[in-house]
């Protein structure tokens, strides 16, 4: 083994020996040197280009994702706004506790204060809300919505204030459909129930029907609840 790298080392000195002077020899490794360090130069270079590439990539996703974020943001927002005026209805619902969808729509709310100053056919707002099954009912405008076809089954039961004559009315997309009276010498609850059957979208609402008093009890003594049958 030694004598035959002896061997190759005096052939290698032997062949620059033959071509050139060792001058010559370094010379030429300079330049394959120097062409080395273009290459190498060159390929740094080129990886800088790309990485910055890749950088600029990197923070047009990152601008994109950000800007993307935004709009889900503002459609959830949007989504949410909807839902509580009652606009959008989801078909089905999760229900906590239960581990299954709620298949029907179902609600039941209740009046927390008096509702004072009723104008005419003012809407009440049951703001309490007890259930609300597929999200029908909104607690912010007081209107059912019926999120699919089917028929329904509404009640509602307003109490008036003692000495205080009023009437109220369950009405369908603004056509009165059943009135609840209450006499003025007590607390009086005048009640109404009425079966619909409705299309997506038709709304229900209990409203003051007449001139003729103001006020409806709150404190839960009025309440306004439907479902599917
Ligand atoms: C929700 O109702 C309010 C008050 O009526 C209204 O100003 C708003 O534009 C409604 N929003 C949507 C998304 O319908
Ligand atoms: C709901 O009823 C309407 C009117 O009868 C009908 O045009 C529509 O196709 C029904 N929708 C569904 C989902 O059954």
């Amino acid at each position: 083994m030694m004598n035959f790298t002896v061997f190759v080392f005096g052939c290698l000195m032997l062949t620059y020996s033959c071509n050139g002077s060792m001058e010559e020899i370094v010379g030429e490794l300079q330049r394959e040197l120097q062409q080395l360090k273009m290459k190498t130069g060159n390929e740094i270079q080129a990886l800088k280009t790309s990485i910055t590439t890749y950088e600029n990539e990197i923070q047009l996703l990152k601008t994109s994702s950000a800007i993307e974020i935004e709009i889900l943001k503002e459609e959830i927002n949007t989504l949410k706004v909807e839902r509580l005026n009652g606009s959008e209805v989801p078909k089905r619902r999760f229900v906590l506790g239960t581990n299954s969808f709620a298949e029907k729509p179902a609600f039941s709310a209740s009046l927390t204060n008096h509702a004072t100053s009723l104008s005419n056919f003012q809407t009440i707002i049951f703001d309490n809300v007890f259930t609300n099954d597929l999200r029908g009912y909104s607690g912010i405008t007081g209107i059912f919505t019926a999120p699919m076809n089917g028929t329904y089954f509404f009640t509602a039961t307003v109490m008036s204030h003692s000495g205080e004559y009023l009437e109220t009315e369950i009405c369908m997309n603004g056509k009165s459909l059943v009135s609840m009276y209450s006499y003025d010498t007590h607390f009086e609850q005048g009640t109404n129930s009425v079966v619909l059957v409705l299309k997506t979208g038709d709304k229900v609402w209990v409203r003051h029907s007449n001139t003729q008093g103001s006020k409806a009890f709150g404190y839960h003594w009025s309440a306004f609840s439907g479902f599917m049958i």
